[in-house]
């Protein structure tokens, strides 16, 4: 099945009606995963491997602003600088625009405001598509549920399909070949002591991309093989964790995930290593804190920058220990 034809069998007739507003403006959170997705059983739909869990970041993340165009062409802007539609970035966002425009549809104004910082190697492209999929349903009246906003994203990008929601979010990997059981729902427990420390260690650009790192790892880790039952232990631990409030449990398990994930790509050839020099040493700091008493942990995804996890109480000790640390109360944002 092709992206497209995801998209028809959720919208069928609607697609061929064109935006019932002039213009639309919508917001999702980025979110960090504590269960990671690492992994598709089909590249085409971003249909993963097994499920995971995340937190969303409050209001971090974008807000996206569709306007129907009378140019020939899509025009966007991110914080308000022009994006050049030839690099990966543009060329992503319009042959996405482009699965929900039967012949004939309008071109678009797209203006992207994030308040993410670029450098952090935050899931941009989650919050971004998960944007996307919020106002376009807004500018085409669509009023569809929310688990098929949560699909929609997914088809721009696999993390954006938890991007939906705020708070705890868990993305079913589905069994569908279609892909219409693999949306993301949110788990309604808060945690408002619950605190992200974002820890930029490098701002240099990544060096392989999340889809063709992953796609990698599948096909030459020797390791792979022990990913899925990892991650369906994993995704249980962090589910208790979450529902007895057992912070210990959830940095540990997240900790364990983000290095089991990193493990797998270590062994894949050509090898695969998002971790710099800076990242150890911060890892080694990290470990040596907790050794000292401190509960803090953290996660990692694909850059070389850490997201710390703690509580409320360890923040004052954080932020003086991580110079610069941006500390996040998701539930409180
Ligand atoms: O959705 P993608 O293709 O950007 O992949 C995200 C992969 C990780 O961030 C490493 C893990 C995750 O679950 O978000």
């Amino acid at each position: 099945m092709k992206k497209y034809e995801a998209v028809r069998a959720i919208l069928g007739n609607k697609l061929y009606v064109p935006p019932k507003y002039a213009s639309a403006k919508a917001y999702a959170p980025t979110n960090i995963a504590l269960c990671k997705y690492w992994g598709k059983r089909n590249q085409e739909l971003n249909l993963p491997m097994t499920s995971s869990l995340s937190i969303s970041l409050g209001s971090k993340g974008a807000t996206t602003e569709l306007m129907v165009s009378t140019h020939a062409h899509d025009l966007v802007f991110l914080n308000n600088h022009p994006v050049d539609l030839t690099t990966s970035f543009g060329r992503r966002l319009i042959e996405f625009l482009d699965l929900f425009r039967a012949h004939g549809m309008p071109r678009f104004i797209v203006n992207i405001e994030s308040n993410i910082p670029i450098a952090a190697g935050l899931a941009s492209s989650a919050c971004g598509f998960a944007a996307l999929a919020i106002v376009l349903d807004q500018l085409f009246d669509w009023e569809l549920p929310e688990y098929q906003l949560s699909i929609l994203a997914r088809l721009g990008s696999g993390s954006a399909s938890r991007s939906i929601w705020q708070g705890f979010v868990e993305w079913h990997a589905g069994f569908r070949a279609d892909g219409m059981d693999s949306f993301a729902e949110p788990i309604s427990e808060s945690w408002p002591e619950l605190c992200i420390g974002l820890l930029i260690v490098s701002e240099k650009e990544k060096m392989i991309s999340s889809r063709d790192a992953m796609q990698r790892t599948v096909t030459t880790s020797p390791l792979y093989s022990a990913w899925p039952s990892k991650v369906s232990r994993d995704l249980s631990l962090v589910k208790q964790a979450i529902s007895v409030q057992d912070f210990s449990l959830l940095g540990r398990t997240a900790e364990s995930n983000a290095m089991t994930m990193h493990a797998t790509m270590l062994s894949a050839w050509p090898t695969i290593s998002y971790m710099l020099p800076e990242t150890l040493l911060a890892m080694q700091k990290i470990w040596q804190l907790r050794r000292d008493g401190l509960s803090l942990y953290f996660t990692q995804d694909a850059g070389p920058n850490l997201k710390l996890l703690f509580l409320k109480q360890d923040a004052d000790i954080i932020s003086q220990e991580f110079a610069g640390v941006d500390v996040l109360q998701p539930f409180l944002e």
